[in-house]
Order: structure tokens, then C-alpha cells, then sequence
């Protein structure tokens, strides 16, 4: 249907009871989730679905199937909350856990061609961080894999799904704000469909943001250039805030110079690292779990090698990652997608030599504040779990907390199916069928039409491609693996001075029609708010825990800093505050919960 509520845009309304924004594991699974239960659906998308960065997922998924061996789902929780550095919030960490393998069964149904053991289960490797008997076992094999494609495998298979169930999907459409009503309700989104330059409003019972991480706020990242925060720059935009931003995941092992991932499941098949002395380095930092510790111990000791002079290469700037003592029948089934990558970006023949690596962005444990079933939260003083009417949060872009201060590999996947499919169920509860979808206030649309416009004409004198330099590289130097007061504060300065240059953007092609230009900038928007909140939560967290490694504060300090942090930010202003990390677990011992004895905090050691 066309309209004209605004004078300078004709709009293409659509009106749908859930509008689900992006087409990663998280968008495809509440989508799917959604358009099973019946709930008009419709998933807007600025890639093709199947091109989502959770293609490059590599390594796996994690649940306790226990193919392999013992594993229980109170294991697992216990990993990611140890993996968390006990920020976590416990009800989130326990449900992941708990639904995991429930999760994944639905995805075998579905049709996800995972790798087998002989005997025909799912096959499951180990990963960094996953153990047995709370942390005093053996390593467990917990993570499902199909090859190192699993992201692909998964990806392709929900959007199968969800097309059989109807769900409806709006490809190549950027969306560019939320809609919101004066009570704080959202209502929908605006989108900019890129290859024929019309503008779109979705009005929506309910809107799941499921846009993905911000990797792209740093020089050297793991993620797809597409990875730019849509979701948290549209939740900042409406004073909403951001949470846990201070924590990013470096993982070990980005091929050096190019960033591209090997995966983990590299060092699950039996791979390790070495340092120019040919040490297997990681034996003397983790003596139990060695190369399995979890990524941000790994990443520091890596980090510490280089700066003490035992870094590999001409430059002794990057650690070696060796797979060529495995059997080359195991590198071509387990593990062909790295060895792949490692000869394209590395020229590296994975059977002779070790490839050369790097810790490298990889991951955002901060995001949209959500509680377990994706409800967006706006904190308040007297509710610090008051949420947002008709706005949900999903994957990466969302913040459970499920993750804390460092996520563990393999539980990103899970983490997307898993509360990708709890946010369909509680929309099945929320979102009354029967009633009329919410009219879009004419303030909330103009705000959002008005500002796509502005960036349009914008006549500044910086180009988009010169100031997202800018920011990527002061992100990098000043919010890196390790951090200290006067890195920390250098870079708030610094990254003060690169937001206001906004005022000062240039667009130079005004079209409509695949106009990159444009894109890049409404997508640099979105990248600085996220930018904004990470280095200035960071700045202000004066204590170590998980990714936050702060040089002068050294220690974790539970008393002072076992909070969330949340971030409202409005240009180059970041007003911070806090809110406490839920400590109750969803169901109690004698229930068959977990014993939170188990779980109390303790020192971190692998
Ligand atoms: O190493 C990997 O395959 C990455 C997995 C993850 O980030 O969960």
C-alpha cells in the first residue's frame, strides 16, 4: 500500500504482527519460530539471508548431547559461568544451557546436515572453556559441528524452513529507525529498499532486532563488513541504552594481516600455538586446559608472548598455529574450510606448516539489554528490568546476559537458536492476534525520515570512508586486549573528537538506487554510538574481568564491579549507569536446577 504521510518520501507501508530485522542464526530462528505459531512474519534483511555473517561461523555449536561422553547441561552452565567471569545474569546462563540440546535436536529435524560419529549421532568436538565435573574434569567434546561450515549449514536450513512456513522476506532493505509511540511502545521500522531507492515503513505488533555485532568499530575484526550495530545505533537513537559494552572478544586466531578466522575447532581437533622459541607456550599459563583455555586467556597469553619478544615472523609481531602434525584425513573432514582459508589469505599449505595468527576482534558480549526471552529492558530506578513494549533483541546485537564479560566459543550458536527461539515463544504469548497493529505517530516517522535525509544531503567536508578509519583505528590502539587508565582515557578523548566530526559528513552521490555512499554513512550512524559506549564504559570499569584486561586494575572486584554497565549515548555524550546481575538461577536445586554452591564466584583459572 502507498502513502504519503511524509511530504518528501513516498512510503510503502506493509503492517505484519512481527517485523524480525536482520537474517542471521537469531533473525532465522525468531522468524522461523514466529511464522510457525501463525504470527504474520515478515523478516527485513540488508543481505540475502544465506550472506548473513553467521555463514562464517566455523567451529560449532554447544549443547550436552553427551555423543562423545559424559556431559550434563549443569557443566555446561557452570563453563559459561566461569566463561562469563561471573557477569553473567544466572536465569539467562541456565536456560541457555538447559534448552541447548533441545535446540539443537530441532535443528537436526530441520534438516542441518551436521558431521557423524560412526555410529550416526551428531558428532561433537571440543572447544576452548568447556569442561567436565564443574570445571575438574577432562575437557568434554560438546561442540556439535558440521565440518567447519556450521554457521552455513544452519543458515541455509532455517531459511528453508522459514520459507516453507511462510514467513515473508523484505532482502536488501536497510532499516533505518525504529518507530516508537509517546508511551515508549515501538511500532515498527523504517526501511530504505536499496536496489530500487523506495523508502518502506513496517508497522508491527511486535519488532526483533536480530542485526548482528559491531566487529567493524575496529581495524582488524573476524566479521563481515555488514557487522556495523544497526540494532544498538537505532536503540541509542531512542535514549534506550547499551549494555556491557566495555567487553570484546578477541579471538586467538585471526589469520594474520588478513583477520579472516580459523577456527577454534582448530585447537579442538588437536592443534596449538607456539612462540618463536617453538614453546608450546600455552602449557605454562593454563597448565590444565592449555590451548583449550578460554579465548580471552588464550588471547592475553598470545598478546604477552609478543610483547616479551617471542612472537614468530620477521617482525616477531604474530604466534604460529600448528595443524601439520594431524592426520591429513582429519584436516580434509574436519576441517577443509580452514585449510582453505589458511592457503588463499595465509599461502599456507596446512599439512606442512603452521599458519600465522593473530587475537582479533571477534565478538560483542554487549549489546541491546534483554532479559532471557529477548524483551528489550529499559532500566529504571526503581524496576531495572522494566522492558520496552513491542521491542525484542536477539543474537549478538542483543545482551541476555548470557555471555558476562567473555563469551566461550561455540556458544554463540547456541545462544542465537536458543533465545531465537525463545523470543517466538513469548511473542506466540504477547502479541494478541486479534488486535489492530499500532498506528505509526507522525513525530516518530518525520524523526526518522527527516534524519535518512539530512545524511542524504550531508555536505560536510569528511568523507564516511576517511572518519570510520578514524574510529577503527583509535578503537584498535586504545580498546585492544589489554588497557590501561592512559590508553583508556586517551581513546574516550580521541573517539569524543571522531563522533563530533559526524556534523562534518560528507555524502557526494544523493541517489537512491544502490547508492553505497550513502549506505556506508547511515551504517557509520550506527558504529559510533557502539564505539562511544564501549570505550567509555571501558574507561569507567576500573577492575579486570573477562576481555576487560585493565593493566592497573589487575584483579576482578565482585564487591564494586559485579554489574552490568549501560550506556545512553547521544553524539559524543555517554551517560553511564548500572544495574545489577541476576544471581537467581530459574529453577532451584531440588528441582533439578543446578547447585549454586557450584557457581559461587571463585578465581578464574584454566
Ligand atoms: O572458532 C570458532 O569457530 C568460532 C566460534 C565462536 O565464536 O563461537
Amino acid at each position: 500500500m502507498k502513502d504519503t504521510l511524509s511530504p518528501a518520501y513516498e512510503l510503502n507501508t506493509h503492517t505484519y504482527d512481527v517485523v524480525v530485522v536482520g537474517a542471521g542464526g537469531a533473525g532465522l530462528r525468531a522468524t522461523l519460530g514466529m511464522a510457525e505459531q501463525g504470527l504474520k512474519t515478515a523478516c527485513v534483511t540488508k543481505v540475502f539471508p544465506t550472506r548473513s555473517h553467521t555463514v562464517a561461523a566455523q567451529g560449532g555449536i554447544a549443547a550436552s548431547l553427551s555423543n562423545m561422553g559424559p556431559d550434563h547441561w549443569h557443566w555446561h552452565m557452570y563453563d559459561t559461568v566461569k566463561g562469563s567471569d561471573w557477569l553473567g545474569d544466572t536465569d539467562a546462563m541456565e536456560y541457555l544451557a538447559r534448552e541447548a540440546p533441545k535446540a539443537v535436536y530441532e535443528l537436526e529435524h530441520y534438516g542441518v546436515p551436521f558431521s557423524r560419529t560412526e555410529d550416526g549421532k551428531i558428532y561433537q568436538r571440543p572447544f576452548g572453556g568447556h569442561t567436565t565435573e564443574f570445571g575438574e574434569g577432562p575437557p568434554v567434546q560438546r561442540t556439535c559441528a558440521a565440518a567447519d561450515r556450521t554457521g552455513h549449514a544452519i543458515l541455509h536450513t532455517l531459511y528453508g524452513q522459514s520459507l516453507k512456513n511462510n514467513a515473508e522476506f523484505y532482502i536488501e532493505y536497510f532499516a533505518t529507525d525504529l518507530l516508537m509511540d509517546d508511551e515508549g511502545k515501538c511500532v515498527g521500522v523504517v526501511a530504505w529498499k536499496l536496489d530500487d531507492g523506495t523508502m518502506h515503513v513496517f508497522r508491527a505488533k511486535m519488532v526483533v532486532l536480530a542485526t548482528g555485532g559491531y566487529g567493524r568499530a575496529y581495524f582488524s575484526a573476524t566479521s563481515a563488513h555488514t557487522c556495523t550495530g544497526d540494532g544498538g545505533g537505532m536503540v541509542a537513537r531512542q535514549g534506550l541504552p547499551l549494555q556491557d559494552m566495555e567487553f570484546v572478544q578477541f579471538h586467538p586466531t585471526g589469520i594474520y594481516g588478513a583477520g579472516c578466522l580459523i577456527t577454534e575447532g582448530a585447537r579442538g581437533e588437536g592443534g596449538y600455538l607456539t612462540n618463536s622459541e617453538g614453546e608450546r607456550f600455552m602449557e605454562r599459563y593454563a597448565p590444565t586446559y592449555k590451548d583449550l583455555a578460554s579465548r580471552d586467556v588464550v588471547s592475553r597469553c598470545m598478546t604477552m608472548e609478543i610483547r616479551e619478544g617471542r612472537g614468530v615472523g620477521k617482525d616477531g609481531d604474530h604466534i604460529h598455529l600448528h595443524l601439520n602434525h594431524l592426520p591429513p584425513e582429519t584436516l580434509a573432514l574436519r576441517l577443509p574450510g580452514i585449510s582453505e582459508s589458511a592457503r588463499i589469505f595465509a599461502g599456507v599449505d596446512v599439512n606442512k606448516e603452521p599458519i600465522p595468527v593473530l587475537p582479533t576482534v571477534h565478538y560483542n558480549m554487549g549489546g541491546i539489554p534483554t532479559n532471557y526471552w529477548g524483551e528489550v529492558l529499559r532500566p529504571t530506578a526503581k524496576n531495572p528490568d522494566a522492558i520496552v513494549p513491542g521491542l525484542m533483541a536477539v543474537g549478538e546485537a542483543g545482551c541476555a546476559s548470557v555471555h558476562g564479560a567473555n563469551r566461550l566459543g561455540s556458544n554463540s550458536l547456541i545462544d542465537l537458536v536458543v533465545f531465537g527461539r525463545a523470543a517466538a515463544i513469548k511473542a506466540g504469548e504477547v502479541v494478541d492476534r486479534a488486535s489492530a497493529v499500532p498506528d505509526v505517530p507522525k513525530a516518530s516517522l518525520d524523526f526518522a525520515l527527516s534524519r535518512f535525509d539530512d545524511i542524504r544531503h550531508a555536505s560536510g567536508n569528511i568523507a564516511t570512508a576517511e572518519l570510520r578509519l578514524e574510529m577503527q583505528k583509535t578503537m584498535q590502539a586504545d580498546a585492544a586486549v589489554f588497557r590501561t587508565d592512559k590508553t583508556l582515557a586517551e581513546g574516550v578523548a580521541k573517539m569524543k573528537g571522531v563522533a563530533s566530526k559526524m556534523d562534518d559528513i560528507k555524502v557526494t552521490d544523493r541517489s537512491m538506487i544502490w547508492n553505497s555512499d550513502l549506505m556506508e554513512t547511515l551504517e557509520l550512524t550506527n558504529l559510533m554510538p557502539n564505539a562511544m559506549a564501549t570505550i567509555v564504559s571501558a574507561e569507567a570499569r576500573k577492575e579486570s574481568r573477562g576481555a576487560h584486561a585493565h593493566e592497573d586494575y589487575p584483579d576482578r572486584d565482585d564487591s564494586t564491579w559485579r554489574k552490568h554497565s549501560l550506556a545512553v549515548v547521544d553524539g559524543e555524550k555517554v551517560d553511564l549507569d548500572y544495574r545489577p546481575v541476576h544471581l537467581n538461577p530459574l529453577m532451584g536445586h531440588n528441582e533439578g536446577g543446578i547447585d549454586l554452591e557450584k557457581i559461587k564466584p571463585k578465581a578464574r583459572v584454566y
